[in-house]
């Protein structure tokens, strides 16, 4: 059984979505074991606490510098020891120290197709609008393994979706949740949680 913890700023709609698959048995062999937002005004902490799963805030605002809050997010997440850890709309940098205590073993959901709009700045609404910006047709979403770059570890799974001319960022931001990121997170963790993943000179591969 995975052990997951995952890690939220807002809303938690790809939360739910875990949450859901595990329910409809479409993720097999995981199971929520804490949520940990940096935002105390969350919903997916709602979420979460209405499922019984352990759900905490850690944020900057509680600490006197960058290094402190680092330091008890990692902590947090040694404490947890969870085998996967899901970043799920966390909208802050982890720590390197995190990534290096977890190497290989946090996943990423990135609301487009990897290596565009990606990077420092890119999140959230402003990918979309990036995206309506450069006037590309097609956009999508993509889960990627983190390493200590910003959005450069190896990608996982990749879904498209078109864009349409009468789009808003806010429409394009939904139709990419529902037709890519609520299909493909669920999927990678499933993919995970049943062994069918490895990574292999710096790309991962699907058995
Ligand atoms: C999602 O669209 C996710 O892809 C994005 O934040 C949103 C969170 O929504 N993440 C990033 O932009 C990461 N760079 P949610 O809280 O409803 O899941």
């Amino acid at each position: 059984m995975l052990r997951l913890l995952v890690c939220v700023s807002g809303g938690g709609t790809n939360l739910q979505a875990i949450l859901d698959a595990i329910d409809a048995g479409k993720i097999t062999d995981a199971r929520v074991e804490a949520v940990i937002s940096n935002n105390a005004g969350a919903f997916a902490l709602e979420r979460a606490r209405k499922k019984g799963i352990e759900a905490c805030c850690i944020s900057p605002k509680q600490y006197e510098s960058r290094e402190a809050f680092n330091r008890a997010l990692t902590e947090k997440a040694l404490e947890i020891s969870p085998d996967l850890i899901v970043l799920a709309g966390f909208l802050v940098a982890v720590p390197e120290e995190m990534i290096r205590a977890f190497e290989n073993r946090i996943i990423n959901i990135h609301p487009s197709l990897i290596p565009s709009f990606c990077g420092v700045g890119y999140y959230g609404l402003r990918v979309h609008e990036a995206a309506l910006a450069r006037g590309v047709k097609v956009t999508g979403a993509t889960v990627h393994f983190v390493d200590c770059g910003m959005d450069t570890g190896p990608i996982l799974l990749q879904k498209a979706v078109e864009v349409r001319p009468e789009d808003t960022p806010e429409s394009l931001q939904r139709r990419v949740m529902e037709e890519a990121e609520w299909q493909i997170l669920p999927r990678a963790i499933d993919l995970i949680a049943n062994g069918r993943v490895s990574i292999e000179e710096g790309k991962a591969k699907i058995q």
